[in-house]
């Protein structure tokens, strides 16, 4: 790869925000496809590769996406989605899931897409009553996630033993959000963590 290229590449991985607003454009099917290849040819523990994606880009689908699951409402106006799901198969399936996730935001990008990762997974500490308090209040900032991911698995029906890991909205749009990260002096450390 040319220099040139791989600036263009790394800028554009930097480039990547949530995006929730769409414009009304169908995503071509190769195009997805590719993203799903992407996806695929991400890392997992062990190379089990737990996953299964679920391409939804029937509108009544995507709108009953949304009211699953209201943190992602804005996916019925998105051109497509994508569930992804793992075997729990593997004790890895959750950081697996994940990977493949960002794959698909970065491939997305690399087709002139933009997306949004959102939330599909909830912690084991939700399974039992052993649920951490942040500031008083339990720190999950979706209580009934557990409810909304058994109601989705039942829409599309996934068969027992698969997570949900996340589902991404997939659109073109126009929207360039600004980023807003910690500064890159401030997360690094060199050689120890008390060295920046
Ligand atoms: C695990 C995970 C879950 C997320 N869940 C949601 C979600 O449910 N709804 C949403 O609108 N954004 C969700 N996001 C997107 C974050 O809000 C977003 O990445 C963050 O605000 C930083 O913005 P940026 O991606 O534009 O840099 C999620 C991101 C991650 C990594």
């Amino acid at each position: 790869m040319s220099e040139k290229n791989l600036k263009e590449c790394l800028d554009t991985i930097k480039d990547i925000r949530s995006v929730r607003n769409y414009v009304d454009q169908p995503i071509e099917k190769e195009v997805l496809k590719n993203i799903v290849d992407c996806a695929r040819m991400a890392p997992t523990a062990r190379n089990i590769q737990p996953w299964e994606f679920v391409v939804v880009t029937d509108k009544d689908k995507l709108k009953n996406i949304s009211e699953i699951i209201p943190q992602g409402e804005f996916i019925k106006s998105a051109a497509a989605g994508i569930l992804v799901f793992c075997h729990k198969n593997t004790e890895y399936f959750l950081e697996d899931g994940s990977a493949a996730t960002q794959n698909i935001l970065v491939s997305a990008r690399f087709h002139g897409l933009k997306s949004c990762w959102i939330a599909g997974y909830q912690g084991p500490y939700y399974e039992n009553d052993d649920i951490p308090m942040c500031e008083g209040v339990p720190c999950t900032p979706i209580p009934d996630l557990y409810q909304m991911q058994s109601n989705l698995k039942k829409e599309f029906e996934v068969p027992e033993g698969f997570e949900l890991i996340s589902v991404v909205s997939l659109g073109y749009s126009n929207d360039n959000p600004p980023a807003d990260k910690r500064a890159l002096a401030d997360v690094i450390h060199w050689n120890t963590f008390n060295k920046k």
